[in-house]
This record gives C-alpha cells, sequence and structure tokens, in this order.
C-alpha cells in the first residue's frame, strides 16, 4: 500500500527505521508545517516533500495516512485526512479531547474508513508471548495487574543534545506540555485492552510533581508529571497503571493470577523477557536446590523483574531503533494495511483507538473527572 508522512520530527525516524520491515508499504511522500524540519528529513531518507497538505491529499495513490504530528494537530490533520478520503493511523493520543477523538471515530465509520492509533507494541513478540502463556492458563485466572510507566527526571538529563536519526530535536517542551500519562499510558493501555478487553471503572489520580522543568515554561503550560490509575476490567481483572517523570525509569509488567505470575521486562523492548514464577513471586526451577538459593538471595529485595522460568517469546529479525524504544514503529500501520486490503477491522483501530485514548486522557487529567469514573466509549 502507498503511504505518506505528515509530521517529519523526532518519531517520524523511528518509523521510517523500521519501514525496511514492512516491504509491502511504499512511501510516497512526506509534509510537515515547517518546511525545513520536512527538507531535512527528506533529504536524509530521499523521499518527496509535498508543499502542503491539500497538495498531499490530492495524490490519488495515498491510501493511508500516518499522522505523525504533535498531539496538539493530531485532530485537525486527522480529521482532513479522513475528508479527503483516507485512512489513517495516528501517533497517540487519537485527540486531545474526549469529544474530538469521538468525532473522528464517527468521521472514519461515515465515510467507510479506518482510523488507528499507536502504540502498536501490543503486536510485537513480547506482548504476544505474554498474552499466549495468559490465555494457555500459564498463570490460571488473571485477577491483577501492575503496569509502570515510570520514565525518570528526564527534564534532568541533557535532552537538548538528543537528536533524532536525520537530526531532530527532542521536543521537550511538547512532552511536557502535553504530560507523559498521555504520552505513555497507551503503552500499556493497548495491551491491557487487547488481553481482557474494555474497561468499565476507572479511579485515577494525577499530581504535576515538578512545575518547573528548567524549559522556561510557565507552570499553567506544564502537564501533570505522575498518575495513578485503579482500572476495573468488565471480563473481571483490575490493574493498576502508574505513569510519571519522578521515579527512576521502569516499564515492567506483572500479571497475577490465581496460580502463578507473569513478569515482562520492559514494554518498550519487542523482545523483552517475559517470567513465570509462582503465586508467591518464587522461581521453581527443575534442579530445587536453585529455587532454594534465589529465594534466600531474593529474600526482601525486588529481584521480580527479571528471573524465573522464561516464557516463549517468538525471535525476530526486525529493525528496531537503538534507543530505549526498541519497537517496529510501522508493524501498526503495516497492520492496518494488510487489514485494510483484506476488508477486515484493522488492529487498535476505530473504537478501541477511542477507548484507549479516553482512558489516557481521564488518567493525564484525572482532578478533571467524577471519580470513580465509567468510560464513554467501548469496544
Ligand atoms: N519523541 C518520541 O520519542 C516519541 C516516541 C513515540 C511516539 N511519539 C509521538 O509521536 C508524535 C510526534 O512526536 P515527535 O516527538 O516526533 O514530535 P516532534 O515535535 O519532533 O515532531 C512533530 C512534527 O510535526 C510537525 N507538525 C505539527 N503540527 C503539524 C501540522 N498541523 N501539519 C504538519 N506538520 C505538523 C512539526 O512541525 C514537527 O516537525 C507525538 O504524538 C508523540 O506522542 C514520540
Amino acid at each position: 500500500m502507498d503511504i505518506a508522512i505528515v509530521g517529519c520530527g523526532f518519531v517520524a525516524d523511528y518509523y521510517m527505521t523500521t519501514l525496511p520491515n514492512h516491504p509491502e508499504l511504499r512511501l510516497v511522500g512526506v509534509f510537515d508545517r515547517d518546511p525545513e524540519a520536512a527538507k531535512r528529513f527528506a533529504a536524509f531518507h530521499g523521499a518527496r516533500v509535498f508543499e502542503t497538505l491539500d497538495a498531499l491529499l490530492a495524490d490519488p495513490a495515498i491510501g493511508l495516512v500516518l499522522n505523525l504530528t504533535n498531539p496538539s494537530s493530531h485532530y485537525a490533520v486527522s480529521r482532513a485526512c479522513l475528508e479527503a478520503g483516507r485512512h489513517v493511523y495516528s501517533e497517540k493520543p487519537l485527540a486531545m479531547d474526549i469529544g474530538e477523538a469521538e468525532h473522528l471515530v464517527a468521521l472514519a465509520r461515515e465515510k467507510g474508513l479506518q482510523i488507528a492509533s499507536a502504540p502498536s507494541s501490543v503486536l510485537g513478540e513480547a506482548a504476544q508471548g505474554l498474552r499466549r502463556a495468559i490465555v494457555d492458563g500459564a498463570i490460571g485466572e488473571p485477577r491483577l495487574v501492575y503496569a509502570e510507566m515510570e520514565d525518570s527526571m528526564v527534564f534532568r538529563e541533557n535532552y537538548r543534545s538528543w537528536r533524532s536519526l536525520s537530526g531532530a530535536p527532542w521536543p521537550a517542551e511538547d512532552e511536557f506540555a502535553v504530560g507523559c500519562t498521555l504520552e505513555h499510558a497507551g503503552y500499556y493501555l493497548t495491551w491491557l485492552c487487547e488481553f481482557f478487553g474494555p474497561v468499565e471503572e476507572m479511579t485515577a489520580f494525577s499530581a504535576k510533581l515538578f512545575p518547573d522543568k528548567g524549559t522556561g515554561q510557565a507552570p499553567g503550560e506544564i502537564a501533570n508529571d505522575f498518575s495513578i490509575a485503579c482500572l476495573r476490567f468488565r471480563s473481571g481483572p483490575v490493574a493498576r497503571l502508574t505513569c510519571g517523570l519522578a521515579a527512576p525509569s521502569d516499564r515492567s509488567l506483572h500479571v497475577v493470577g490465581t496460580e502463578g505470575v507473569l513478569s515482562l521486562t520492559d514494554g518498550w523492548n519487542a523482545a523483552s523477557p517475559v517470567y513465570l514464577r509462582d503465586t508467591a513471586g518464587h522461581w521453581r526451577p527443575r534442579v530445587g536446590v536453585l529455587g532454594k538459593v534465589m529465594r534466600r538471595l531474593e529474600r526482601g529485595r525486588p529481584l521480580k523483574h527479571w528471573f524465573g522460568k522464561r516464557v516463549p517469546v517468538s525471535s525476530s529479525q526486525a529493525v528496531v531503533p537503538e534507543t530505549s524504544s526498541r519497537m517496529d514503529f510501522m508493524r501498526g500501520p503495516a497492520a492496518m494495511a494488510e487489514a485494510i486490503r483484506a476488508g477486515a477491522r484493522a488492529p487498535l483501530a476505530d473504537a478501541f483507538a477511542l477507548h484507549v485514548t479516553e482512558l489516557s486522557i481521564v488518567a493525564q487529567s484525572a482532578e478533571r473527572f467524577p471519580m470513580p469514573y465509567r468510560p464513554r466509549s467501548t469496544f
């Protein structure tokens, strides 16, 4: 399928790095409202630049548009693409406002199109290995999930020196204005909604722990940088998801079931190991004495992320960015293109994307919503 990219910034390079994993996708051209960004990106990747969004949308070859703009532009750009009859794969969140996200999904339905939202990491090997273990009954009935999206105090790091492959600066001001929950909650909300279905009720708390991020932005321009969302899935399990820019980096996931615990080390690594332990959190290796030694060593210590019985995770030859984001970003658009070709519903699309977006928006700014919150959307 012929695709186009709108938004030639930091993340666009992650998509270009992983484009060769999907030879069925052909990049027709790119557009950015900042001509310098478009020129730099296009020169690096040898891509064609469209002068305007209208010019891009006038090209009849393009079937799917990747909206990789900043979150505040997502709604307007996606709406224009849908109105021009194009399927859309949007970076997260679908929109900054629940009503706008609802409008996009309704518009897509009205036009017979699909709109999906990143992240697509749930299609990766680690998530699928974890899912298979749950479905195969490795932990009995899943009851509780602890999901961490702690990104540490990135605002204390030397982020002004961070550049993407083609030279785009890391958009610090935008990251801090949008908020780490809107930026990151989707990574695990997509997994949990894929595993357990829709959320029936959520109680969230969020706070602004560092109103001064050193960027010169006024406190009012800085979003909450910490949130905890407690989710009750209609199918039964409950989950606690934490997103923050305070505690040290931790992107682990633990699923506690009636018969055991599954732990994944890093949700941003498609090849992350997944471990199985007993309900007390102990590893029961075949060589019994090894288990005893480990139990002695772990007494009182948080060794919970990185040992246990290894759960099979398929290996992959896919190229991924050589950063902390070791994921095949183009897998989402590729899966969408395949579904469109087959006349099927794309993964992560429409009502599913809306549900994840709604939960993320509410968790990001919990003080604006009555708690417990019952989502308007479902899938
Ligand atoms: N930075 C990361 O590591 C990262 C990782 C995963 C996902 N994301 C997501 O990717 C998206 C983009 O983030 P980024 O880091 O690439 O930001 P960025 O600021 O580096 O790039 C965004 C680009 O979009 C362009 N743009 C904005 N509005 C536009 C419009 N209306 N029309 C055309 N171009 C427009 C900007 O000029 C800019 O070049 C966000 O939704 C973010 O959540 C970012």
